[in-house]
């Protein structure tokens, strides 16, 4: 996985699974899109992971190479393994989080949706992965915290999935600035709405069905809700103390929370 070579142009998604991770990669394409449009260049639509080798997924494994300057890449991967690359290469990282009540949430409906998993549970059998820490990729608290210590570095950027809903505009400045390609309101305006939910479902399906001849994504179940707060609907008053003590436990400590 830390065979290939961060190039000066390099941008990283890191996130726990289901924080947001499509929504950046969306803004950073799009804004790489009007940077690249201005001087009649392509940029490209593949946003590969750096751990994932599967069927359907695009994968950096094999593309290294190959793939053009400017490159998005994105990981759930945790800190410990991006370290030196973050700390020694100065790869540029985008950190998405999520208030973890709602990435458990959305995370329960991926295990269902994705083929990889077909999850056959309800969610109350699916939340004791997470009390077991069995979910794939591990304990989300840690991964979280984790990249949320890396904040400090000033090539790490840290978002949350919060404060994207809240002021979508805001965050796609900051992440303008930080990518160093400056943009003017009108170009600030399109991109947030090639962004929204409903853009991006369509956008989505379109390039799948491009690709493939027929949908393989179930858009509408993977751009699920993208609310705040669809917890609610899900858990039981113990699995909401099991969150909050993990939040206690890893987030309290550190600083870390989802109040925007
Ligand atoms: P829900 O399942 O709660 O709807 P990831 O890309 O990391 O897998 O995260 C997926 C989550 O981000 C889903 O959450 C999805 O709906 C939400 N999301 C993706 N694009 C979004 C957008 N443009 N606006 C709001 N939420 C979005």
């Amino acid at each position: 996985m830390n065979n290939w070579h961060v190039r000066p142009s390099d941008v990283l998604i890191a996130t726990p699974p289901k924080s947001g991770t499509t929504w950046m990669g969306e803004i950073l394409r799009q804004i790489r899109k009007f940077n690249a449009e201005a001087k009649g260049l392509e940029v490209s639509m593949i946003i590969p992971y750096i751990e994932l080798d599967v069927p359907h997924i695009p994968s950096l494994k094999g593309q290294e190479e190959s793939l053009p300057d400017p490159r998005i890449i994105k990981t759930h991967l945790p800190y410990e393994f991006m370290k030196q690359k973050v700390e020694e290469e100065g790869l540029k990282v985008v950190v998405v989080l999520r208030e973890p009540k709602d990435t458990i949430t959305s995370f329960y409906y991926h295990y269902c949706m994705n083929m990889h998993f077909s999850y056959p549970g309800n969610f109350h059998q699916f939340f004791e992965l997470v009390r077991q820490d069995r979910l794939h990729y591990g304990n989300l608290f840690r991964l979280a915290r984790d990249w949320w210590q890396a904040r400090h570095l000033r090539n790490v950027l840290v978002v949350k999935y919060e404060e994207m809903k809240k002021d979508i505009n805001e965050v796609v400045r900051r992440v303008a600035q930080f990518v160093e390609i400056p943009l003017d309101a009108e170009a600030e305006g399109s991109i947030v709405e090639r962004c929204s939910l409903d853009a991006m479902r369509e956008s989505i399906a379109k390039a799948d069905k491009d690709k493939h001849g027929k949908s393989l994504i179930d858009v509408d179940k993977f751009l699920r809700k993208g609310i705040v707060g669809d917890w609610k609907n899900h858990m039981t008053r113990d699995e909401v103390d099991f969150v909050d003590e993990c939040v206690h436990k890893y987030y309290e400590p550190v600083g870390l929370n989802f109040h925007v």
